[in-house]
This record gives structure tokens, sequence and C-alpha cells, in this order.
């Protein structure tokens, strides 16, 4: 009898699912990889590393179209992509992104993701913003941990350095109306890299900007498209020009703090025998839910000494921290980044000065770098072997 919950009569649901595209998936047991015909590429000195412009020799990529769901996973040399000048991710921004390390540990030989499952579900969410289909995260994971096994010559050894891994996707639908894309192309590029500043870990000043916004409250902002990212750089290059590394981005009418650069933002002020780590909340939608921002909270939750707020400092309350001597430390948070002091912040023509990298600072950074590299356990699940 057919009833409910029998296998046919779920069937048509799934047809129709299919069909549409959405309830395909891709599976890491059909990966593909493809003989390479040209000579590996050369790699540089990891001391010589600038970060994002070299790239190792392969590149994996997944086709999604309306019609068939998602194609085979391939892993094939790294080259240009031949895509058409009328894809939708060329003209309308339908483009997201990623940005996730490999480590190589010393202590066991292995090479190791950190919370890959929070990269995953985030690029789930930036697709379905787009209207691109969903996938599994957990067969994407497998996919990545192939991919840096095939490319674990490009994993660059030390302290500071990884293989910086860019999970990509584009609308590739050949089509000038503003819809959605009927082709999506899937990739992941990786590059050796090094700190991403030029300076290392030197503290970085940063201008408090009033005029340009990043994100606002009904936007974009928690999500990782490359639309956040494009209208930062003009900003960005005029406070370079003016003597700062980087924008700490401002909302509102209390000039509230949101986020600085491509980073999360944190400052740790004392209030009475209490230290507090300050971040703006991801509740109004505006903030990017760094994994790095995500991985320090829970960190700092489970410390004794320091109390964690999730909520907007306002730059007025920041100056008059500083004035009074409570604003003991400042850093902003990110993949690429990891944690980057911060020791000036320009604000309405007002020099706030910041105490060289504190206790705080020095400790996330530890922490997060030991676990990185597998000197330290780590809470469970957060260093996944390749
Ligand atoms: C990252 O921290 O991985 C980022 O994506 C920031 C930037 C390089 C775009």
């Amino acid at each position: 009898m057919l009833t409910s919950r029998s296998p046919l009569a779920l069937r048509p649901i799934l047809r129709s699912l299919v069909t549409r595209g959405y309830a395909s998936n891709f599976r890491a047991s059909d990966l593909t990889i493809k003989p390479r015909t040209s000579p590996p590429r050369v790699k540089s000195p990891k001391e010589q590393l600038a970060f994002g412009k070299e790239f190792s020799d392969s590149m994996l990529t997944i086709d999604w179209t309306r019609e068939g769901g998602w194609g085979i996973p391939v892993i094939e040399e790294f080259g240009d992509l031949a895509i058409s000048p009328a894809a939708t991710g060329l003209h309308y921004g339908i483009q997201c992104f990623e940005g996730m390390k490999c480590y190589f540990s010393p202590s066991d030989d292995s090479l190791r993701l950190f919370r890959p499952d929070l990269n995953m579900a985030r690029m789930n969410s930036s697709m379905q913003r787009l209207a691109m289909p969903g996938f599994d995260g957990g067969e994407m994971i497998e996919l990545l941990k192939k991919f840096c096994e095939v490319e674990k010559e490009w994993v660059p050894k030390g302290a500071g350095y990884s293989l910086y891994l860019r999970p990509t996707a584009i609308g590739t639908h050949p089509f000038l109306g503003v819809d959605v894309s009927d082709h999506v192309k899937l990739f992941v590029i990786a590059s050796p890299v090094g700190p991403y500043y030029p300076t290392g870990f030197k503290p970085v000043s940063l201008f408090a900007d009033s005029t340009n916004k990043r994100a606002w409250p009904g936007g974009v902002g928690s999500f990782k498209v490359g639309g956040n990212y494009g209208p930062t750089i003009l900003p960005a290059k005029e406070a370079m020009e003016k003597g700062f590394n980087q924008i700490l981005w401002m909302f509102g009418d209390d000039d509230e703090v949101t986020e600085c650069g491509a980073m999360n933002l944190f400052f740790v002020v004392q209030e009475g025998d209490k230290k507090v780590l300050w971040t703006a909340p991801l509740s109004r939608g505006d903030i990017l839910p760094g994994v790095t921002r995500k991985s320090i909270i829970d960190l700092c939750e489970s410390w004794d000494g320091i109390e964690v707020r999730e909520s907007f400092p306002k730059m007025p309350e920041i100056k008059k921290a500083s004035q009074e001597g409570r604003l003991l430390e400042a850093f902003g948070a990110g993949t690429a980044a990891v944690v980057s002091p911060i020791e000036r912040i320009n604000y309405n023509g007002y020099d706030i000065n910041i105490p060289a990298t504190g206790e705080l600072t020095s400790k996330v950074w530890d922490e997060l770098n030991g676990i990185y590299y597998g000197d330290i356990e780590g809470p469970e699940g957060w260093s996944v072997r390749v």
C-alpha cells in the first residue's frame, strides 16, 4: 500500500525538487581528478609570500544548472575560467566567497582545517541570499580535504604560514535580465600565505570614517558577498593616503562601531574591577559572522576574568574610555589577518591611542594559533584533520 511515508509517495516531491535543482547534491565520492598537463608552478620561499598573490597548481570546480542540478566535482589544473561575458556574476554581483586556511601541524605531520563547518554554513547562507542553490557542507568538507591532500606540497610550514583556501560561487548564467541565475560555478582556489599585512603582526591604525558606510540594517553586511568588499576599496585607499592602515566602519547617528577593514573589531575595556571584551552583535544583520570572531568569543567565554559583551560600542564611549585610561586593547579579527592589534584610531580628527599589543590580544593570538597548528587540543571539532 502507498502510505504518505512510503518512498514511492515521496518520489514525485523529490523529482520536483530535483527538477528545480535545489534538492540535488554533489558527492565527494564522485570526485574526478584530471591529470595535469603542465609542469608544477615554481614555489616562492615562504618568507617572500605576499597575501593572495601566488596560487597552487590545481583548483576544485563544480557546476550547477537549474535543469541538471550539481555536476561532478573535478580537481583540475589551476587556470582561467571560460565564462560568458554575459554571465550574471559579472553584471549583478551574483558572487560570494569564503576564506579558510589549511595548516601543517608539526606535532603529527598532519594537515588541518579550522572549524570548516562554520565556513560551509556561512557559504550556504550567502548563496541562499543570492538565490543560488545550496549544497551539503559535509560533502564539501570532504572535497576540501581531498583538495588539500592533492595540494599538500603547497602548504607552507611554520608559525604564521598556511594554505589559504578561497571557496567561491559565481553566477555563470549568460542572461542580462536581473533574475535568478540558472547556472552557477562553485570553485576553490588555494594560495600559500604568510601574514596578511606586509607589516606582519605589527599594530595597525584606523580612520573612523563618518561618511562611508559598509553595511546597514536590512542590507547584506552579514553575508560574505563580493558586493560588500568592492565599494570599501576607494574609502580604504583614501584612508591609506591619509596615513592609516584601515577604516573603522561606523553606523548611525551615535557612531556605532561595526567592523574595521575586512575584519570584525574587538575592544577590551576596564569597567570597575571587570575586564570586558566588547564587539558588535550579529542581531541586526550588518556584521559578518566571522569564524575567528565566533572562536574568540567562545574562547573568552570559557576563560576566567573576562566578560564578553555583544552590543554596539559607540565611538564617543570608546573615546571616553580611552581618556579615562580604561581602553586597554583593541584588535581586528578575521581568517586572513587572524588577530590584528590596533594602536590608533582617528575619530573626528582626534587620535585615540591604544596601548601596544595587550595581554588578552596576545592570549587570544597564542591560543588560536596553538589550535590551528595542532599544538593545543582546543574544543572538540575545531581542528579537523585532512
Ligand atoms: C578573510 O579573512 O578570509 C577574508 O575573507 C577577508 C579578506 C581577505 C577579504
